[in-house]
């Protein structure tokens, strides 16, 4: 991209940033919808939602209006004091989720499995279970956050490298393997499996059909409990508020970010009868969890991603998305298979370009795309739920020109 005033903004992340991050080289000033302008002046489609956060889309209205409002009352009490906001969020939460007790409120994805891990031990604990029999087994290609404990939790070498020790108490089972996951619970050490019902980072894999079932049968028959990480699979947008409702499956914990807030940084841990009572005064906490900021702005969300009209978006918009995928796969050859559920796509590459996820994401900026990888093989669409027609026409047709222009 050329431009002085873009050159020198990037200029101040080469230099001052920690550079744990590669951006596409572009600087986003505004966005509406499923539409966002750079500096430059040039428009986007947007597949990618922050990740699959703004499920809205951008400045959705109701949601600023609610930011807004709440600014103009009350930011900030810390948990030694209430607020409304999230005492009416908790409330909520565990009503739409149809198994939850309470509710711990929290700030991102990785904090929400944090708390998640630590309520397992807890529970175990108070089993009288030593710690050698606290184990959590989780699946090869999932992620959970960048914490220690939930990098570790996250089966993928490449983001634990160098950050030995790990904490202990984790093992790994390749994902859809029920086989594999009976004997690593055959021990009786086990306190929970943990997993997202479509693996997201690890290259959008959703779970088997009867694999969920499978897993909590297993956990009843080894006094383990269920922990499933929905941080990027729910809020709507695998098809139904949860992922989960359509395994046919009662968790004991539940975890949501991303699309909880809309944008606004928020997480939440969900917790079933069996475990809602185990973490008493001083067991854990967060300064910013429930910040009545972000808890106003999640009750909109959460209100309005549970509604028909959004998840009938969903239904809708997922098969169109499918039939543009393979429309362009039919001109191009270049996808092996596209996965998913819902709004949360991925595209897999063929062998030919195998690890060049990377390169079509660019060509698909300079073509005013913004989509995402998962890993160097799979494209992933994670647009807004609220995707409208001529966007979605617009994003597949830019998709289908940088690729042309990829393949030669
Ligand atoms: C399934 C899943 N769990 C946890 C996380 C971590 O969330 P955060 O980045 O908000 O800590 C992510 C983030 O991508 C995720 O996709």
């Amino acid at each position: 991209m050329s431009g002085p005033a873009s050159d020198r903004l990037t200029d101040l992340a080469a230099r001052y940033w920690l550079p744990v991050y590669r951006p596409r080289d572009l600087v986003l000033e505004r966005g509406q919808g499923s539409r966002l302008w750079d500096s430059q002046g040039r428009d986007y489609v947007d597949f990618a939602a922050g990740i699959a956060v703004c499920s809205l889309g951008h400045c959705d209205p109701d949601l600023t209006a609610a930011l807004v409002e709440q600014a103009g009352r009350l930011w900030h009490t810390s948990n030694a004091f209430y607020s409304e906001p999230p005492l009416r969020l908790a409330e909520e939460l565990v009503t739409a989720s149809r198994f939850a007790s309470r509710v711990f409120l929290c700030n991102s994805g990785a904090e929400a499995n944090e708390a998640a891990i630590k309520l397992v031990r807890k529970w175990a604990a108070a089993q009288g279970r030593g710690p050698q029999q606290r184990v959590v087994v989780t699946f090869r290609g999932s992620f959970h956050g960048r914490t220690l404990a939930t990098v570790t939790a996250t089966a993928q070498p490449k983001y634990q490298a160098g950050y030995e020790p790990l904490p202990a108490g984790f093992r790994y089972v390749d994902f859809n393997d029920l086989t594999g996951l009976e004997v690593a619970m055959a021990a009786g050490d086990v306190a929970a499996v943990m997993l997202e019902p479509v693996q997201g980072e690890g290259g959008v894999t959703p779970a088997a059909p009867g694999f969920l079932r499978g897993v909590r049968e297993l956990c009843d028959r080894h006094g383990a409990l269920l922990v499933l990480d929905e941080i990027q699979c729910g809020m709507g947008r695998a098809g139904t508020l949860f992922a989960h409702w359509q395994d046919d499956v009662v968790p004991d914990i539940v975890t949501l970010a991303k699309a909880l807030g809309g944008g606004f940084p928020v997480g939440a841990m969900l917790a079933g009868s069996k475990v809602a009572d185990i973490m008493q005064f001083g067991a854990h906490g967060s300064t910013f969890g429930g910040n009545p900021l972000a808890a106003a702005v999640a009750r909109v969300a959460l209100r309005k991603l549970s509604s028909q009209a959004v998840q009938a978006n969903v239904g809708r918009q997922s098969q169109a998305l499918r039939e543009g995928l393979a429309a362009i796969d039919r001109e191009l050859q270049v996808f092996s298979e596209i996965r998913g559920r819902g709004l949360m796509l991925g595209a897999q590459l063929r062998e030919a370009y195998a690890g060049r996820a990377g390169e079509i994401l660019d060509a698909c900026a300079a073509r005013g795309l913004l989509a995402l990888q998962a890993g160097p093989d799979v494209l992933r669409f994670v647009p807004a739920l609220t995707l409208p027609d001529a966007d979605l026409a617009d994003g597949l047709q830019r998709l289908r020109e940088a690729l042309r222009a990829f393949v030669g």
